[in-house]
């Protein structure tokens, strides 16, 4: 009898020599390779040097005896069937035997050699048979990881393009808004910083940066000349400059981001009061990611200065930010922000986070 690679080994364990004798000539015959062993412990080590197919397992030995042999044998190699061959047999040990792991059972002296091989042969087969069965879902479970681990690559590097997108449009609209050049950028590592601290999850975080990058992208479909008209605005023109929030949203809705970014940047200029633009929302129904971009992006715009105007400075953005606390801007957001200054976790001078 034949597995698939090779003659199938046969390990018998019996402490009467006769017996195994007998077996092994039978076995041999027939094209088994046999192994025998008197003892469970000379089992075990055989066991742990040789590939062996299947076992026929004594029950009454001195020393280990057949049960004890067979818990060990079940545990340490649970594939490999084990039939009992055994002279005390009573049905109350049968039931025992397959209770602990055994295959089959048979009573000896064996009367029927033939009957014996038909078992072995159906034993054999089914043990190939599992061990195909493990193979395969092994093999599924490797092609599971692999496809898993090659979809995460292609993400990673969607992102990353997406990103490179990202920074693109930022160049953009710093061409057509030279005076509010580097804003986008500081604007998205402070509101990065307060989201960081807020614990947002990463994609919020990522999704935050990348709209920050680009948050006025909507300027593009405003005038130039109005963009950089020195001195004060005119109610109307101002009108015109708000716009922006609206027209980036529609510029970004149709791309397929995994992150909301035309959502965070159209609510950008919206207030936690509802005084905000262009929908008037207000509070929680402004996502999480925009209550710290709006706070973010004054911070910016009312600290630096712009090349026809000082900034006010820090502690006067701060303070400006701390009067809004609880009307136009979100309460959370707006301590967190306080926190990294006054903690000095971020460093203005510099737009990074220490
Ligand atoms: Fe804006």
């Amino acid at each position: 009898m034949e597995t698939k690679n090779h003659p199938a080994t046969i390990l018998v364990i019996d402490d009467e020599a006769p017996v195994r004798e007998s077996l092994r000539d039978y076995l041999e015959d027939r094209s088994f390779t046999v192994l025998e062993a008197e003892s469970g412990r000379q089992a075990l080590d055989l066991m742990n040097k040789e590939a062996v197919d299947l076992v026929l397992l004594d029950l009454r030995m001195p020393e280990m005896d057949g049960l004890q042999v067979l818990r060990v044998l079940h545990s340490v190699f649970p594939q490999t069937p084990v039939i009992i061959v055994s002279g005390a047999g009573s049905l109350q040990d049968a039931i025992q035997c397959l209770r602990f792991g055994a295959w089959d059972y048979i009573t000896k002296p064996v009367q029927d050699m033939g009957l014996l091989q038909h078992r072995m042969e159906k034993a054999l087969e089914r043990s190939n048979l599992q061990k195909q069965n493990d193979q395969y879902q092994h093999h599924l479970e490797e092609l599971v990881k692999e496809k898993s681990s090659a979809i995460v690559n292609e993400n990673e590097i969607l992102k990353d393009a997406l990103g490179d997108t990202i920074r693109v449009i930022d160049r953009l609209v710093e061409r057509k808004d030279p005076y509010t050049a580097g804003h986008q950028k500081r604007v998205a590592v402070l509101a990065d910083a307060i989201s960081a601290y807020m614990n947002l999850n990463q994609n919020q975080r990522e999704g935050l940066f990348l709209a920050a990058t680009i948050h006025d992208l909507g300027k593009v479909t405003v005038p130039s000349a109005l963009l950089v008209k020195p001195g004060k605005l005119t109610e109307p023109e101002f009108g015109v400059i708000k716009q922006h929030a609206a027209a980036g949203f529609d510029i970004l809705k149709e791309a397929r981001f995994p992150w909301p970014i035309a959502t965070i940047v159209q609510q950008h200029h919206e207030r936690a009061d509802g005084t905000g633009y262009p929908l008037g929302i207000k509070g929680s129904e402004m996502l999480i990611e925009s209550r710290i971009l709006a706070i973010a992006d004054v911070v910016e715009a009312m600290s630096s200065n712009r090349p026809y105007r000082f900034g006010r400075g820090i502690e006067a953005t701060l303070a400006e930010i701390q009067r809004g606390i609880g009307s136009i801007y979100d309460p959370d957001a707006a301590a967190a922000c306080l926190q990294l200054f006054e903690k000095k976790q971020f460093l203005f001078e510099e737009w990074r986070l220490v």
